[in-house]
């Protein structure tokens, strides 16, 4: 299960995640928002990350103006490990070496049809499980 949030900025790329999804038969929650007046893109972080340290989703996505107030929103959370990535290579390979639970993308940063293309690799690739990735990832936690 996957975890979905946005701010308002982010509406039209969250939708066009939910139609890849869809499309892929891949299960979601979305947590919104869906309302276009401003709004406050930490509700959104928190929703979503708090979703997968509790076990209810497995991934989350995560999408702002610039992508960046929700990563810094979702980092503070225990155990989620959030990756803003704004192209296939990083995307890539944060889920290789750093097992991030979380792509966040800034709806203000990348178009839509290349943001489907870092969601895609983001999602078929596996943890590395390397020990000295383990090990790395084990001192990002307080
Ligand atoms: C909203 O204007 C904007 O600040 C927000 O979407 C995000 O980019 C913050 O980091």
């Amino acid at each position: 299960m996957i975890a979905i949030g946005c701010d308002h900025t982010g509406i039209d790329l969250k939708n066009e995640v939910i139609g890849y999804l869809n499309k892929k038969k891949i299960s979601f929650v979305d947590f919104g928002t869906n309302q276009t007046e401003a709004t406050d893109y930490p509700i959104y972080a928190k929703k979503v990350g708090h979703a997968i340290v509790e076990g209810r989703c497995e991934q989350g996505i995560l999408i702002c103006g610039t992508g960046i107030g929700v990563s810094m929103a979702a980092n503070k959370i225990n155990g989620i490990r959030a990756a803003l990535c704004h192209d296939v290579f990083s995307a890539k390979s944060t889920r290789l070496h750093n097992d991030a639970n979380v792509l966040v993308m800034g709806a203000r940063v990348i178009g839509a049809g290349h943001a489907l293309e870092v969601l895609e690799a983001f999602l078929s690739t596996n943890f590395s499980g390397e020990e000295r990735h383990i090990r790395r990832i084990e001192q990002l936690e307080n």
